[in-house]
This record gives C-alpha cells, sequence and structure tokens, in this order.
C-alpha cells in the first residue's frame, strides 16, 4: 500500500491543534453574539475550508445553514483580478441572509476578493470574510477579512484541510511543507 503522508515532507509545526481548538472556541462565541435571531449561512469554498468549517459551525450555538462553493479564479498578465470559474454554485438564495465566507488561507487574495465581489453582487443581508490563516507578506490584491485566527510567514503550508498535490488535508495541525 502507498504511504499517504510522507512524514519527512512535515516540516516544523506552525499552529498546534490546541492552539486551532483554542481560537475556533472564541471565534464561534464572537460571531454566535453578533448573529443572534438573524439568518446566517457560513458559505465555504473547496476543498481547502471544509475542515475549518465543520469546527467553526460546531463552535457557533445558534441556528445557521452551510453552504458550499467550487470556484477558481484565472488571471491573464498582470490583471490583479481574474474570471472566477463555478464549477458547483450555492443552493441558497443569498439574498435571505447574512452571509460568512469561511476561508482557510489568504494569499495573494486574488480568489476571495473575486469570490467576494461575486457574492456581494446577489445583495446578501450583510458579508463578512472569516479566514483561519492569513499570509499577509504574499497578499497582491488589498482585502478586507473581518476575522483571521492566525497570521502565518510566508511559507508553504499544509495540514487542517491544506493540501500539497492533494495530499496532508487529514493532518490534525498545519505544518510546514518541506520539498526536500
Ligand atoms: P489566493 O489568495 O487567491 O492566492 O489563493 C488562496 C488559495 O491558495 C487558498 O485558498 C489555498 O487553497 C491556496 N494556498 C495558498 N497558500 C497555501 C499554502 O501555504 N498551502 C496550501 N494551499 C495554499
Ligand atoms: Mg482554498
Amino acid at each position: 500500500m502507498d504511504v499517504i503522508i510522507k512524514e519527512d515532507h512535515i516540516g516544523k509545526i506552525i499552529v498546534s491543534e490546541e492552539e486551532i481548538r483554542n481560537k475556533i472556541a472564541e471565534a464561534g462565541k464572537i460571531i454566535s453574539e453578533k448573529y443572534r435571531g438573524k439568518p446566517l449561512l457560513l458559505v465555504s469554498i473547496l476543498k481547502g475550508a471544509f475542515i475549518f468549517l465543520a469546527d467553526l459551525c460546531r463552535a457557533i450555538d445558534i441556528p445557521c445553514e452551510i453552504g458550499f462553493m467550487c470556484a477558481q479564479s484565472y488571471y491573464s498578465g498582470t490583471d490583479s483580478s481574474g474570471t472566477v470559474n463555478i464549477t458547483m454554485d450555492l443552493e441558497q438564495d443569498v439574498s435571505r441572509y447574512h452571509l460568512i465566507i469561511v476561508e482557510d488561507i489568504i494569499d495573494t487574495g486574488r480568489t476571495l476578493s473575486d469570490v467576494k465581489k461575486l457574492l456581494a453582487a446577489r445583495n446578501p443581508l450583510s458579508l463578512e470574510v472569516v479566514t483561519l490563516l492569513d499570509k499577509p507578506e504574499r497578499r497582491v490584491v488589498p482585502l478586507e477579512t473581518d476575522m483571521s485566527l492566525f497570521t502565518v510567514p510566508d511559507l508553504f503550508l499544509v495540514g487542517y484541510g491544506l493540501d500539497c498535490g492533494e495530499q496532508y488535508r487529514n493532518l490534525p495541525y498545519i505544518a510546514e511543507y518541506k520539498s526536500n
């Protein structure tokens, strides 16, 4: 059988399981207070944010719905924004909800900036962005995030949903990927 996790590629742990758990508990409390009594929809962009969404929604103690989108952005030349190709769309009519986009990591900011514009154009009651990780050094497009749980250095990271060639998503922590 193939070895799925090649441990020699897993470097330093950048965010531990306990740190993730604690921050998500705090974020869940803040979101629950802010949206109590309001129709709330958590939208995750697949695939990277699926684990974060699963844990975040269980830290929220008010009613909420979840939805998934598959979106990829394509860029030509030096354009800072691209064309978003939606390969799987939300089922919900977002104009009936307060929307939170739940993202795994913001790198250049391009994908999220494009998805945010696209969802804003559908007139949700409100729209905010919660990201687990933020790599501000890599930003190309200015992007407002309403909540960022961890600021991380400019390293390639794997684990807790983040992949390298579709592997390592199942690590329970976030680690540096070593190419060796
Ligand atoms: P960007 O902000 O448009 O550049 O793209 C962000 C997306 O790139 C994220 O949603 C991830 O899927 C992926 N990504 C960015 N940095 C990393 C990383 O360090 N590890 C794994 N995926 C990453
Ligand atoms: Mg992603």
